[in-house]
């Protein structure tokens, strides 16, 4: 069986965190006698400058067409000019609307060899940080009405209860495979889209006797993830709430170079990409963290491929190789660090 997965690259770090993913890809298909296909497409910043169109038809057409994505991240300083539905960032926005990735899962684990990158008190992160943020991914703010003029800019949040219960279905399902627990994050003081999720949440609760469900504004939740991270269990959130949180949930893991995201739809079929940007500021430096993003293909195996074997063989290869204390510049806190490339040898090494 040969399994078709797209691959863009994207911009500024996006095809050096690439090049190393592509290469654990191959390493697992040899060790594991598994036939993997890379179709290499463009979108962003690369494909507005190769085509003039930030997500031309082609790329459309190949992601359709395959099982996964596989993305680096796009945009940068070349294309800030550009406004709207022209940016490379929208090539993504796009990209989840047509293919269905209204679920968002971003783990933030933190690995007991980086307790000491964690900017929090040793006390508040004791015994390690396991979260999973379940954030909607194709309404909300981000996909409302929009209507902009010289002095006057408006960006609607929309939500109708059936995108609400499909991302509160998927977070029920993950909560019942881990602590069976939701905190389902709003702003239902103020916003009537957040009294709609607050009110369809509990309805699909209804489902899950066992899952433990709490509400928390989000203000508050912002709050809380700094005093008491260890309280979460599977976090279910909107689009730009979710958007907000997770980095917040991710520096407290160590570096926003180590989280990796799966955007799923119904089927098996989703896109995977590490949560970070196209970090302009180490461009073609040889010093990305490619961890992010060697994580997200681990998603990849186990969630569209259920491949957990292979998956969890890249996980304990990356734990294995931060324990041996490699790191890369944005962990390293002062120690000798090893480059993008360097840092993917050895765990191909502990593969
Ligand atoms: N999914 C995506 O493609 C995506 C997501 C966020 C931002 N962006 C775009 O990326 C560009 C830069 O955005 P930004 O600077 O706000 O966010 P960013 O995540 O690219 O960078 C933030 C900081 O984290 C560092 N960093 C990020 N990834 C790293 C890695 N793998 N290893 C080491 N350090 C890393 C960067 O050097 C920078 O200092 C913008 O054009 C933005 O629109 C794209």
């Amino acid at each position: 069986m040969t399994y078709n997965i797209a691959l863009i690259k994207g911009d500024g770090i996006g095809p050096e965190i690439m090049d190393q993913t592509i290469r654990v890809l191959a390493v697992v298909g040899k060790k594991f006698g598994h036939v993997f296909e890379i179709k290499e497409v463009l979108a962003g910043g690369v494909a507005i400058d190769a085509t003039g169109s930030n997500l031309p038809d082609v790329t459309m057409e190949i992601c359709k067409s395959s099982d996964a994505v596989l993305l680096g991240a796009v945009g940068g300083p070349k294309w800030d000019h550009l406004q709207g539905g022209k940016r490379p960032e929208m090539a993504l926005l796009t990209l989840r609307k047509e293919l269905g990735l209204y679920a968002n899962i971003r783990p933030s684990i933190m690995f007991e060899a980086l307790k000491d990158a964690c900017p929090l008190k040793s006390e508040i992160v004791e015994g390690g940080l396991d979260i999973v943020i379940v954030r909607e991914l194709t309404g909300g703010i981000y996909f409302g009405k929009r209507e902009t003029s010289q002095t006057y800019a408006c960006d609607c949040m929309e939500y109708w209860e059936y995108e609400i219960a499909r991302i509160a279905e998927k977070a029920f399902k993950i909560a019942m495979k881990r602590g069976k627990k939701i905190t389902s994050v709003d702003k239902a003081n103020v916003l009537d889209t957040s009294r709609l999720w607050r009110k369809t949440v509990d309805k699909i609760s209804k489902r899950y006797p066992e899952v433990k469900v709490s509400h928390m504004y989000v203000d508050n939740a912002a709050m809380q993830l700094v005093i008491n991270p260890k309280q979460f269990d599977v976090i279910l959130t909107e689009n730009m709430f979710g958007d907000i949180l997770s980095d917040e949930a991710s520096m407290i893991t160590g570096s926003i170079g180590m989280l990796p995201s799966a955007s799923l739809g119904d089927k098996n079929f989703g896109m995977y990409e590490p949560i970070h940007g196209s970090a302009p500021d180490i461009a073609g430096k040889d010093i990305a963290n490619p961890i992010a993003s060697i994580l997200s293909l681990a998603m990849m195996l186990r969630f569209t491929f259920s491949m957990e074997e292979e998956a969890t063989a890249i996980e304990k290869a990356v734990e294995d190789v931060l324990n041996k204390g490699y790191r890369t510049s944005d962990i390293a806190h002062g120690r000798d660090y090893l480059g993008t490339r360097e840092i993917t040898d050895k765990i191909i090494e502990m593969l």
